[in-house]
Order: structure tokens, then sequence, then C-alpha cells
């Protein structure tokens, strides 16, 4: 543990500084490497109290939403992308004035925003579906049949695309160098008419470079081909890559109760409320110093203070009996997670902090009854 856990509050994300930095150094060879720029998409990881060291590594930020792109502007500050579905009219002028790229989902959005975008002097780009499958899980492949995220090849013949300076594509979750190569191949394989037109191509999130496993020359090499072949600005988007491993969720007990099964661990949070992918994906966190069922003498179930009667985390084992008080700390909790948190309940949302590089613990945000209060009115 590079962490002293006495020191942290329960309960809370600690970001811890030194593992961020580690992955943005190595992000930052990437981009010197390959000849790409590396943004970070904000909806996998928005600490903004981060985001004065991050935007020394990166060049920008790519944003979801007008809200986004609003905290992209004012917290990071340099490129402002954007890729949304569909944009409302109502947001767009906003939009124009903030984005210096904007990624439209399909021809008829980029017909019906073209105008504007173009007057306003944003580069304009198109989403395009390259229909690989590197992702198993449905719900995190934008390829499925029946996709609704990009164009795909046979939609886009005959429209018109005058005045696009950019394709854009965004087809992994999490997947290692081969499949970033696989994602490369199948645009150059698909879109290679499209490509001596274009300014710029934003091969998108899903490469998860920071990971142990991912080899890193593949994707620079992979990289430096297409650059060498079509000579292209490069972007790639990721968000998960950018914060993977940088921090847990530190948690205590708050309660032991005997069911007609195992012995159940409530804890001083919710899974849906604050690690939500654990049931949405679902999938099941490492804690530290924890075994599957039955590995170490002492097997509970774990679960979360809100009413739902799934909130339950899954079935740990332990060297020492849970007390009251006991801290349990959830590994790698800080992409995705901190994003998608919710109030439900009232359940009270863990603090967030950073673990400094000097070795001393920062409270960065609290949150109160007001925090929950005002979210609805
Ligand atoms: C369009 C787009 N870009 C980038 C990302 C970031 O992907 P990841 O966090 O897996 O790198 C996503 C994730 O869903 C996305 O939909």
């Amino acid at each position: 543990m590079s962490f002293d856990i006495a020191q942290i509050p329960s309960p809370c994300y600690l970001l811890e500084e030194e593992k961020l930095i580690a992955n943005l150094e190595l992000i930052k060879r990437v981009q010197e490497e390959s000849g790409a720029k590396v943004i970070l998409a904000l909806k996998g990881f928005a600490m903004w109290s981060t985001f004065d060291l991050v935007k020394n590594y990166l060049p920008g930020c790519t944003a979801s939403s007008l809200y986004e792109l609003k905290l992209a502007d004012e917290k990071f500050g340099r490129e402002n992308h954007i890729y949304s579905a569909a944009y409302r009219e109502d947001e767009f002028a906003e939009i124009c004035q903030l984005a210096g790229h904007i990624v439209f989902n399909s021809v008829n959005q980029w017909t019906k925003f073209s105008k504007q975008a173009i007057d306003a002097g944003v580069s304009c780009g198109i989403r395009v579906n390259p229909g690989i499958a590197e992702v198993e899980t449905d719900l995190y492949n934008p390829c499925f049949s029946g996709s609704r995220l990009g164009v795909r090849p046979e939609h886009l013949k005959g429209a018109e695309l005058a005045g696009i300076e950019g394709m854009h594509l965004h087809a992994l979750c999490e997947n290692m160098a081969d499949s970033s190569v696989a994602l490369i191949d199948a645009f150059e394989a698909r879109f290679a008419d499209y490509i001596p037109w274009l300014k710029w191509v934003n091969f998108g999130g899903g490469h998860l470079m920071t990971h142990a496993d991912y080899d890193v020359e593949k994707l620079i090499k992979r990289i430096k081909t297409f650059k060498a072949k079509w000579n292209k600005q490069i972007y790639l988007e990721p968000g998960g890559a950018i914060a993977w491993r940088t921090g847990p969720l530190i948690t205590s007990v708050l309660d032991v109760v005997p069911t007609d099964g195992l012995d159940v661990a409530i804890l001083d949070i919710s899974a849906t409320a604050h690690m939500p992918d654990v049931l949405e994906m679902p999938y099941r966190p490492t804690i530290t110093d924890a075994g599957a069922a039955g590995e170490k003498p002492h097997t509970y179930r774990l679960g979360g203070t809100s009413c739902l009667a799934g909130d339950v985390i899954g079935d740990y084992a332990f060297d020492e009996p849970l007390q009251v008080g006991s801290r349990l700390i959830f590994e790698d909790m800080i992409h995705y997670t901190m994003v998608k948190t919710t109030m439900f309940n009232g359940v009270r949302h863990p603090d967030i902090g950073i673990w400094r590089s000097d070795d001393t613990f920062e409270l960065i945000r609290r949150f109160t009854y007001e925090d929950f209060r005002d979210r609805l009115s």
C-alpha cells in the first residue's frame, strides 16, 4: 500500500497522484513516439482537481455533452473536442463557441448543423462504424448489430460530405494492442476512399495502453505506419487508460448481520450508488488482502446501506473476522466510478481525496446534505 490508511476518512475515493503521473508519463511517450495526440475522454475521468497536472501531458479533452464541454473549457482549457449521439438545437450555438472539433454521429445531424458549425470556424468530423467485433459485451460494443453509434460505409455512399475534415471511430472497450491494430486495419479497409480528403482521424477510446499487458510498441508502430501512408493528424481519446489503477475506494464496515445464508457485512457505501458498474457490467472488484469465498477462513457477503435488496458487492474471504470499523480497500475505483455515482437513498457520498506524491493526504471534497438536496427541487 503506498498510502497511510489511518489518515484517510471513510468512505473516500483516493486518487494516488504518483500512479496518475506514471500513467501520464507513459501516454506522453506514446504521443511523442507515434505522433498521435491523446486527449482525455471526460466521461471516464473528470476529477478536475487533477487537471492542472493532466494538462501538462495531454493536449485537450473530449466531451460527450455541453456540460462536459464547459468543464473542459473551464478547468482544462486546451483543445476541446465533442462527440454526441445527437445534438440539441438549443445547445448547438454554445457548443460551437466552445469546441474546436465537433463530431457528428449521422449524416442527418451533419446536414442539419454543418453550416452553423463551419461558419463558427469549427473543424467537423463524422463518426463511422468500422463493424469490428473486439468487444464481447454488447453493452460496451458500439458495433453490435443495430447499434446507433457511427455511420456504416453503405450509409456514407452518396452523402454530401464537403466540409467534413475528420473521421472518428470508437469501437473498443478496455482492449489490448491487437484490438487497436484491428480497429486501424478495419478503418483503412472500409473507409480508404475517404481518407485522402481528411485532415484528421480520431481512433476513439478503449485503447487500454496503461494496462501492464498492453503492447505499447505495437500501437506506436501501427499509428506510425498509418501516418506514413496517409499523413493525417491522429487522435486517440481514452478515458479509462488515463486513470487506470490510480487509486481505491476506502470503506468501513458499519454492521455485520446474520442471514439464512452467509453473514453480511454492511459497508458505509452502496454498490448501486458508488460503484454502479459492479452491478451494471457486472464485475467483481478486487479488495486488498481478501480472497474468493472460502479461500481464507472468514467469508462474508458485502452489502451497501441502500434499500435495494440487490445492493450486494459479492462474497469475499478474509484472514480475520470483520468487525464494525474494519477498513476495506476496493482497488481501481477511480475511472468510470466517480463519474457515475448517484445520491440514491441520500446515502452519504464518499469524499474525494488525493494521496500526494510527497506522502501527504489532501481532502478535496466532502459532500453535504445540501449537495443531496440541490440535485432535485
Ligand atoms: C466516443 C467515445 N470516446 C471515448 C471513450 C472512452 O473510452 P475508454 O474510457 O474505454 O478509453 C468512449 C467510451 O465510451 C466513447 O464512447
